[in-house]
């Protein structure tokens, strides 16, 4: 009686209907594997391996040593001074103006913003189109809010651009919004296309489609590629929201934050829910946050230099094996077809034993949607120092395991 009193005590059905959080599985078996006496060289989780840089550590420091007021409840929407920050570092990047009173809020990292957006847009049933492979927030989000999740799958062929026509119309009808993610996680591919943004800008008119445009990897390109800001397509304003993040453009993963911007229109459901939910970012997060975007940015392209250096070493120790890649244009990514001789493996298959026999972490492509089957991501978050033993693991996993 006592036990079946307590059967209702269940997670949630939005909860039961999140597909399996695959990257848990993996930092599983990699906490697993590093208790025992194997070398682990992680290309796993996007997670920089360098520090924040030293004038943002300082200005924390000195914040939160000498000014206790910072010590206090934040504001949800992020202090005035963050967003002024936010608006001169848009201007100044991208040529976007942003008036920081209604069009910028702060994000506890774009992920907590992303999930949030969901929540607060999405009833039951409401359409987003999103594509896969994404970043699994895009459609866990979209699951967890109730919505439903409208696939578009993402192509080598199609350099990894979602191909709008073949969404139907209904289902584009029924859309409340649409995800982009360039440069992507984790195809690592940019739009070099120069017609894709104003035909998503049309097609998110025809429709009436609000594009969520998730610029997590603007900073982080390589050699003449400079990645846009949505804003920057004619009437695209009209139509979209853009998120952008400290993590991987200043090293602050784990200070967690972040900001949206855009019309007040579209960003106002945002900031309500957040008012309600959390009180923003700490202040003193807020605050070297503010010393990272009005300092010299050079700090930002010596970091995009050195994952430009290690994704060249990796990519030429790659084909070296026997396993193709090609060289990419940004972020800290490489998305890897699973090689003929190892084809018989499902991706999640070919990480575990990967992660068991050699100590080799990457992540399985299943864990980005259905259509990142067959394929691996590497994160290039090792010093290149490593790249030579991992080549080596992955060369001899290949003659072990392949067909
Ligand atoms: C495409 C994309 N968007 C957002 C995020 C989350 O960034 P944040 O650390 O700001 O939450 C990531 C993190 O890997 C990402 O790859």
């Amino acid at each position: 009686m006592k036990v079946s009193s307590m059967d209702k005590i269940k997670p949630s059905k939005k909860l039961a209907a999140l597909p399996p959080y695959i990257f848990s599985r993996i930092n599983a078996l990699k906490a697993e594997v590093s208790k025992t006496k194997m070398d682990v060289i992680d290309l796993g989780m996007g997670n920089p391996d360098f520090p924040t840089p030293s004038h943002i550590v300082d200005r924390l420091c000195d914040t939160v040593k000498n000014h206790h007021l910072t010590h206090r409840y934040p504001q949800s929407k992020g202090m005035p001074r963050f967003r002024k920050a936010v608006a001169a570092w848009m201007e100044n990047r991208f040529g976007v103006e942003l008036d920081p009173a209604k069009e910028i809020i702060s994000l506890i990292g774009s992920k907590e913003g992303i999930a949030h957006l969901c929540t607060a847009y999405l009833d039951p049933g409401d359409y987003v189109l999103v594509c896969d492979p994404a970043y699994p927030v895009h459609f866990n989000g979209v699951i967890l809010a109730g919505g439903q999740v409208y696939s578009m799958p993402i192509v080598a062929e199609n350099n990894f651009l979602p191909d709008l026509t073949k969404v139907p119309a209904n289902i584009a009808k029924k859309a409340k919004f649409m995800f982009l993610n360039y440069p992507n996680n984790p195809t690592a591919a940019v739009i070099d296309d120069k017609k894709f943004l104003p035909a998503v800008v049309a097609f998110a008119k025809k429709y009436g489609i609000l594009v969520v445009f998730d610029n997590a990897y603007s900073e982080l390109t390589f050699g003449d590629y400079v990645a846009p800001s949505f804003f920057e397509i004619p009437g695209a304003w009209d139509v979209g929201l853009e998120f952008h993040s400290f993590s991987k453009t200043f090293n602050m993963a784990g200070w967690r934050i972040g900001w949206a911007c855009g019309p007040s229109k579209f960003l106002a459901p945002l900031e309500k829910l957040k008012s309600f939910l959390d009180y923003g970012a700490p202040t003193f997060i807020q605050l070297a946050a503010v010393a990272a975007l009005e300092n010299s940015q050079d700090c930002v392209h010596t970091q995009a230099a050195i994952y430009e250096r290690r994704m060249k070493k990796m990519v030429a120790g790659l084909n070296k094996i026997g396993w193709p890649a090609q060289e990419t244009k940004g972020t800290m990514y490489l998305w890897l077809k699973i090689p003929p001789a190892l084809a018989h493996m499902k991706s999640l298959d070919l990480a575990e034993h990967l992660i068991q026999e050699t100590g080799v972490v990457v992540t399985p492509g299943i864990g980005f949607g259905a259509s990142g089957e067959g394929y691996i991501r590497i994160s290039l978050v090792t010093h290149d120092n490593r790249f030579h033993d991992a080549l080596l693991r992955l060369k001899k996993f290949i003659k072990t395991h392949g067909k």
